[in-house]
């Protein structure tokens, strides 16, 4: 038995203290005004309008949590804020922080009631019946959320690009494809495959642009429907990436179902979320994702890679198996 400790509560019954300081600093940009210059305290306080009685505490407490340094009197990003905070670089990740400040630290402070309830606490309350029509009624929003996307989904959408045997493919889909950063890297990284972005037509200009910045508006293309509507292109390999867990398990079967019927015989399925190990003790991030899931859909839920295995098993598919990816995500994969 382990000693009782009171440390561990503590961190993160208070860890909102560290997550808001860092959310707050990415909606001022400090760290993209430090990634211009490096300033002291005054300046700094001056350049982003701080209040004196706020500033020394605000960046120290960022220095002490080692998101940014102090040498001399004056405030660095560290080599990990210059490269994923400024928002000046391509290489910039912030837009998962700006939604989280934004929308979802507020929604989470109704948990309680989504607990209780089982209703989401999002914009459109509980009585929410389209969770995407009511975040892309306002543009901006809409924007927002597919960079936010990209931002939570780098990292493994280079490791797909990477793992997955392309050699023995031709062609893509990537379904509910947001900005295209999945199948722009598979593209990028195999220049054999040819590929669609399959996503509700308010996400095509906005995908259009996002190939274009990548140089692949020759060889992918963008396919406009709603997945509920509309057969899914053909393609000898269909991707979902944090579509599953968007849906209730009806829906989830349904788009499994839908995707088998895309698949041209020996083509592959590949699902990606930060899927939950199967004894559901091990990976908090996806079972906090979960609970973003109850707070943000009227029925959607993260699952184990068993769970998906059982749901791809029953529509049909001959072979399954699960491989890590980056960090709390891993990938299903299912043969036709
Ligand atoms: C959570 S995002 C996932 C984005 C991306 N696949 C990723 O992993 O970063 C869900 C995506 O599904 C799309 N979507 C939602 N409802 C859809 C529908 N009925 N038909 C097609 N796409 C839909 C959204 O526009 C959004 O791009």
């Amino acid at each position: 038995m382990e000693e009782p400790r009171i440390d561990h509560i503590m961190q993160i019954g208070l860890g909102f203290w560290a997550s808001k300081t860092l959310l707050s600093a990415v909606e001022i940009e400090l760290f993209t005004e430090l990634a211009k210059h490096p300033e002291d305290l005054p300046t700094i306080t001056g350049r982003l309008g701080l209040h004196p009685r706020s500033a020394r505490d605000f960046l120290d407490t960022l220095v002490a949590l080692k998101l940014l340094d102090r040498r001399d009197g004056v405030y660095y990003n560290t080599p990990s804020t210059d490269r994923f905070l400024d928002k000046r670089k391509p290489s910039y990740t912030g837009g998962i922080l700006e939604m989280a400040n934004r929308r979802l630290y507020p929604h989470w402070n109704n948990l309680t009631a989504a607990l209780r309830t089982g209703l989401p606490q999002g914009e459109g309350g509980p009585s929410e019946p389209d969770t995407f029509a009511t975040l892309y009624a306002d543009p901006e929003r809409l924007k927002g959320f597919l960079r936010a996307m990209t931002g939570i989904s780098h990292g493994g959408n280079q490791a797909i690009a990477r793992q997955f045997p392309w050699a023995q493919y031709k062609s893509a889909v990537d379904v509910g494809t947001a900005q295209g950063d999945l199948i722009v890297q598979v593209a990028l990284a195999n220049p054999h495959i040819a590929g669609m972005g399959f996503d509700l037509p308010e996400v095509g200009p906005i995908f259009e642009d996002y190939v274009a910045a990548n140089g692949l508006s020759s060889r992918v293309e963008f396919r406009s429907g709603s997945f509920f509507d509309a057969p899914l292109p053909e393609a000898d390999v269909v991707m979902m990436g944090h579509i599953l867990h968007d849906w209730d398990l009806e829906q989830k079967r349904l788009l499994i179902a839908k995707a088998y019927a895309a698949i041209k015989p020996g083509g592959a399925f590949i699902v990606y979320e930060s899927i939950i190990d199967d004894d559901r003790k091990e990976n908090a991030f996806g079972l906090m994702m979960s609970l973003n899931m109850l707070i943000e859909t009227p029925g959607g839920f993260d699952y184990s890679g068993a769970d998906c295995m059982g749901w791809m098993k029953e529509a049909g598919f001959s072979e399954t198996r699960v491989e890590d990816l980056v960090g709390p995500d891993s990938m299903v994969i299912g043969i036709k």
